[in-house]
């Protein structure tokens, strides 16, 4: 990466950021009074205004020294920005009773979420383009192997899950586990533990203590082909119930109130935000409670030009389908 490249790289950030921070500022003027009002959502606002102003105003970058702030501020922001899904997940479900239209702010989470995926990829493409790590072009790891990526997240949730529970179900992985093919990490980082952590949930609240039987393990099933990577998680949590079914994929539906240590797992739930910031891992927020995980699992993956399916089997477990195109010489597979 020549700094000539890395100046350009600036450059179309200088211009492209400011507008896309524009949208999702008037987005939050255009949400309902009095879910505006929340302090939460506000704060978010906000923070919003504040990014859009840092950008706006920065001077155009013309020299090499201009690009090495215009970076160390991108920086800057991504951090200060790293809780927002949290912030909304609370805010959200602070209000959710003022929420007359829920299609509208469904919408309105589904493109503030996807819109800052994309903003974070292009901001961390810039800044991974500046380090040069081999195998990688940017964020694009191009000879990503699958398996350790599932990996990560396994490694990630069974520390969680054994912090809160005690026991974890093992997590088994079979199919295409050698596939190797260029792809960016980030969006697989945040998928994947909320499928698993929800797998991993239904699993230990379905087979009390008291059973000697060993808790069943969730399999995990990989298949790549031509067009696209297909991962499978597969519980035998006991399903998601039928009159629960349709709203599982709703943004702040969640059975945790159902549970008897809700309040205990709303206070964790800002503890381990907190903690997370001293943690690196990608994928923040408690086990469950928000009722985020599947809603924004899914707009991601579409955002990736993929899918999330849900099969549930009333009374055994539930499958999760994550299907994802591959970036392939064509292109267009998806747009960021
Ligand atoms: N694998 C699963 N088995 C059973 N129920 C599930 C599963 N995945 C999700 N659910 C149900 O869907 C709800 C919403 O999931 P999610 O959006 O991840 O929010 P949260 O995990 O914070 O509750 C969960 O509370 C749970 O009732
Ligand atoms: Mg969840």
């Amino acid at each position: 990466m020549t700094h000539l490249h890395q100046h350009k790289s600036a450059q179309y950030l200088q211009k492209e950021l400011p507008v896309r921070i524009a949208k999702r500022v008037v987005a939050f003027r255009s949400l309902p009074f009095i879910v505006g009002c929340n302090p939460i959502i506000l704060g978010v606002h906000e923070l919003y205004i504040r990014a859009f102003n840092i950008l706006n105003n920065f001077a155009p970058i013309t020299s090499r020294q201009d690009e090495i702030n215009y970076s160390r501020k991108l920086g800057e922001l991504l951090d200060d920005h790293k809780d927002v899904v949290t912030q909304l997940a609370a805010g959200f479900r602070e209000c959710r009773r003022h929420i007359e239209n829920e299609e509208l702010v469904a919408r309105f989470l589904d493109k503030t979420l996807t819109s800052r995926l994309g903003i974070r990829m292009l901001a961390q493409h810039h800044l991974a383009l500046r380090e040069n790590k081999p195998n990688y072009v940017g964020i694009i790891n191009v000879a990503m192997k699958l398996k350790e990526v599932i990996e990560r997240s396994c490694q990630f949730v069974t520390r969680i899950a054994s912090h809160k529970y005690g026991r974890v179900p093992q997590l088994k992985l079979s199919g295409h586990v050698n596939a190797v093919f260029p792809y960016i990490e980030l969006p697989l980082d945040y998928i994947l533990p909320e499928i698993l952590k929800n797998a991993v949930r239904a699993t230990i609240e379905n087979h009390s203590e008291y059973e000697v039987i060993q808790l069943p393990p969730i399999h995990i099933t990989i298949a790549s082909n031509d067009i696209d990577f297909i991962i499978r998680i597969s519980d035998r949590g006991g399903g998601i119930p039928h009159h629960l079914k349709v709203r599982a994929s709703d943004y702040n539906f969640t059975t945790a109130n159902h549970s008897s240590d809700f309040g205990a797992e709303q206070q964790e739930g800002v503890f381990s935000n907190m903690m997370e910031a001293v943690n690196p891992n990608p994928a923040g927020g408690p086990m469950y409670g928000f009722g985020f995980g599947l809603p924004t699992s899914r707009a991601y993956a579409e955002y990736m030009g993929g899918s999330l399916e849900i099969q549930t089997m009333q009374g055994i477990g539930t499958d999760v389908y994550l299907r994802m195109k591959h970036i392939n010489s064509s292109g267009a597979s998806f747009r960021i």
